[in-house]
């Protein structure tokens, strides 16, 4: 039997693509160019399935345009905000996504920005790197204690469980805003609030784990940000369209929040130059899941989803 075609946009882990070429005819992204979208659609033009990143804008024109050979696209990512789900079902193109697997990268991730922008880690850096650290002082960059303080988490899916759990370790207070209120076994003490209203006044620290849907666009305005409490701290490790940008750099600058800490952004990776002026801000280049384990993780299980697909199976991970 012939094996099926998938083109691969984005240059994958090594035992990843050593899989894929064992069980389809890869055509594979060796330099890991970023394809325009004509380009993409070239690349199309023989293969049965695609297997893109977040980096590749999937849009309806996009969907629409694919050849019609094309009967799947196994992403590698959890988040599908890139790919139009509604188009790819009027084509009958079967998605699927990567869940479970970076939980507890992202996770981490959103402990370390927390932790980067309480204790002003991107301020120490810099300040050390540009030689400028000349002495210590009682009052020398004093951030704030994550220990003990209450955090708020806005979308309480597996990365905000697991963000919850490890926070507990820093022995915080957990409050959460979720579509639905979880099983209460599984809320180990967490405080849920079916509103926002509610919640945000009790936040020192807003992490945001929601997905991007159009009803999560720009989620944290600056109405919600107005009731954080002041020189609250906010980060994003989900997608920068559910914060409004404006809004938090304002907040920023005018000290309402002391900080936040950022992996995710609106326009990536040309992001608000307003950013860079900031010292209250520690930035990262969207690397939630840039784990070795992680990275592989996606890669098998989008393999598996995959393989579901071509054996005539329903894949484990299928969104559209
Ligand atoms: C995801 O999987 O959604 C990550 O953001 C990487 O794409």
């Amino acid at each position: 039997m012939n094996k099926p075609t998938v083109l691969v946009s984005r240059k994958l882990p090594v035992n990843v693509e050593a899989r894929l070429a064992r069980d389809y005819n890869g055509i594979f992204n060796p330099d890991d160019r970023l394809y325009s979208t004509e380009e993409l659609l070239q690349q199309t033009a023989q293969a049965d399935a695609i297997l893109p990143c977040h980096t590749e804008h999937l849009s309806a024109e996009v969907i629409e345009r694919l050849p019609d050979r094309v009967r799947a696209i196994a992403n590698y990512s959890v988040g599908v905000d890139h790919c139009d789900l509604e188009a790819a079902k009027r084509r009958g193109i079967v998605v699927t996504n990567t869940p479970d697997v970076l939980t507890d990268a992202t996770a981490e991730l959103t402990i370390l920005l927390m932790l980067g922008a309480a204790r002003r880690a991107s301020e120490g850096e810099r300040l050390i790197r540009a030689g400028k650290w000349t002495t210590w002082s009682p009052a020398f960059m004093v951030g704030t204690e994550i220990t003990h303080k209450r955090l708020g988490i806005i979308g309480m899916g597996r990365v905000g469980q697991v963000t919850a759990k490890r926070a507990r370790g820093f022995e915080m207070e957990i409050h959460y805003h979720n579509r639905r209120r979880l099983d209460p076994n599984k809320e180990n003490g967490a405080i849920y609030h079916d509103g926002l209203a509610s919640m945000l006044p009790l936040c020192d620290i807003l992490a945001m784990h929601c997905p991007s849907l159009p009803e999560t666009q720009d989620l944290l305005n600056a109405e919600h940000i107005d009731q954080l409490p002041d020189g609250a701290i906010v980060v994003n490790s989900a997608r920068g369209a559910v914060v409004d940008e404006d809004a938090l750099i304002e907040a920023l600058k005018s000290g309402k929040l002391a900080a936040a800490g950022l992996d995710v952004y609106k326009n990536e990776p040309n992001i608000k130059r307003d950013f860079f002026e900031l010292d209250n801000v520690f930035l990262l280049p969207h690397v939630g899941s840039a784990t070795k384990e992680t990275r592989d993780a996606m890669g098998y299980r989008a393999l598996d989803n995959l393989d579901a697909i071509f054996a005539g199976r329903e894949p484990k991970d299928r969104v559209a």
